[in-house]
């Protein structure tokens, strides 16, 4: 939440790889599109995302996973942009989803049914019918129930499901309590006892294929060790159910590859990662599946907001600006860290002050940025929030009647807004007062 060492602005320029976000003579830019130009047609707040960003991103996780045969299903609801996904289709991801809603963005997109694994802890009877109607790949169960559930919708559509268990290999991720699903008391997954005969049923029960077993420990991970040592288990399991005869088309690893955020967090090895999950897949004769989300488009956003004013109180310094805690979330729901720079790049020896740099938002707790090193930054200004393109805009709401932020996509010098800024009309005309009320 606050500034551990340097000025973002500082230390974000030793590592432009790191960023979609750089700097070019005094400006900031995202690919060859300045931040200036996207604020003077779109407004603020706006995220941009960058086409080259997530492209570099998706082709370097695949070349690490390259010694085994291995499925992308990127995690729609870490961005679910109609942009975002259509190109990460064409790159031949294919989708992770949690809902028939996001089920229905990732078909929009063109990402096709055999591609799309269904993750989620309390799946409707309608999602699971809508689920085995499409065909999906797999629907990843979480529970006996579940499964029992899904028996039954198949029974009644008079189709097969595809199952993948999803199972809790209890393994400590070291993350951020609220991102750790893979727990012992964790709501997610299927025991390690309950998992083998659970397999056995499904893979002898008609109307159901057992597709293989699945695990997504948390979010935002930096070691390899909890993968491998997940991984492992995962292991043992399928290893147990080849011997009796159950055969699995694919073991789901989940998502979760942490990304740096802040000047003190390194960013999990993604080389190293591969090498060690396909060393460990060597004498398995099953297809890997990977569901990243944060890896594949954490970096490749900025949300562009303005400053709306400088304030003082007697003991602080806040910058308030026009995004806050409903446009990105993080910050106040898991006191995250988002590097905050000035769109105007700072002379070399510019002065920084501590402030704090809060929303409008009428809660105390709305703000991106604590006791900040920053520059001056004048009334009218802009700033770039980085690493906000995951888990930005999929979780903006509404609050205080706050409009949804417009959506840029960037490709080389070319921008598009795909999504447009909400208006307070729209988010109106949906509204009824009953006549007798
Ligand atoms: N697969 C499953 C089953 C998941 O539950 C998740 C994320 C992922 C894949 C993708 O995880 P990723 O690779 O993006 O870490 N809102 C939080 C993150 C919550 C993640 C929930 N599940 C945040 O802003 O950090």
């Amino acid at each position: 939440m606050t500034s551990q060492g340097r000025p973002d602005h500082v230390w974000v320029q030793e590592v432009p790889e790191r960023f979609a976000f750089r700097y070019e003579g005094g400006k900031a830019f995202v690919e060859g599109v300045a931040l200036e130009d996207i604020a003077a047609a779109v407004g603020t707040p706006t995220y941009v995302y960058s086409a080259a960003h997530i492209a570099d991103r998706y082709r370097a996780l695949e070349a690490s996973v390259a010694g085994h045969p291995t499925k992308i299903c990127y995690a729609v609801k870490s961005n679910g942009s109609l942009a975002v996904l259509r190109h990460l289709q064409r790159l031949g991801s294919g989708a992770d989803i949690v809902s028939v809603g996001e089920m229905k963005r990732a078909m929009a997109a063109g990402i096709t049914p055999d591609k799309i694994v269904f993750s989620g802890v309390g799946k409707t009877d309608d999602e699971l019918d809508a689920a085995i109607e499409a065909g999906l790949r797999s629907i990843n169960a979480e529970s006996s129930e579940e499964v029992t559930r899904i028996e039954a919708r198949a029974k009644a559509t008079g189709k097969t499901a595809n199952v993948t268990l999803r199972v809790n290999p209890e393994i400590d991720p070291k993350t951020h309590p609220y991102l750790a699903t893979g727990l012992r008391d964790a709501k997610f997954g299927i025991s390690m006892d309950e998992a083998t005969t659970l397999a056995r049923h499904v893979h002898a029960t008609q109307g159901l294929r057992l597709e293989g077993i699945g695990c997504h420990i948390g979010s935002q991970i930096a070691d390899v060790t909890p993968f491998t040592e997940s991984f492992d288990r995962l292991r043992t399991l399928a290893k147990g159910l080849q011997e009796d005869g159950v055969s699995l088309g694919h073991i789901d690893l989940g998502g979760g590859f942490g990304i740096a955020y802040s000047e003190s967090e390194a960013e999990l090895d993604i080389a190293a990662w591969g090498k060690a999950v396909v060393a460990a897949s060597a004498e398995l004769d099953v297809e890997l599946m990977i569901e990243p989300g944060r890896y594949l488009t954490g970096q490749a956003g900025v949300l562009i907001t303005r400053v709306v004013g400088n304030k003082h109180s007697p003991t602080k310094g806040f910058l308030i600006i026009d995004a806050a805690m409903n446009d990105l979330l993080r910050p106040a729901l898991y006191q995250a860290y988002h590097a905050i720079l000035p769109v105007n790049r700072p002379a070399e020896d510019a002065e920084v002050s501590s402030v704090d740099v809060v929303g409008p938002v009428c809660e105390s707790g709305d703000f991106l940025g604590l006791e900040r090193a920053m520059p001056a930054c004048e009334t009218g200004s802009l700033l770039g929030v980085l690493s906000a393109g995951a888990y930005g805009m999929s979780m903006a709401s509404n609050y205080n009647t706050r409009p949804l932020p417009a959506e840029v996509w960037v490709d080389g010098d070319r921008f598009a807004v795909t999504r447009p800024r909400q208006t307070v009309e729209e988010l109106l005309a949906v509204e009824q007062v009953p006549e007798w009320a």
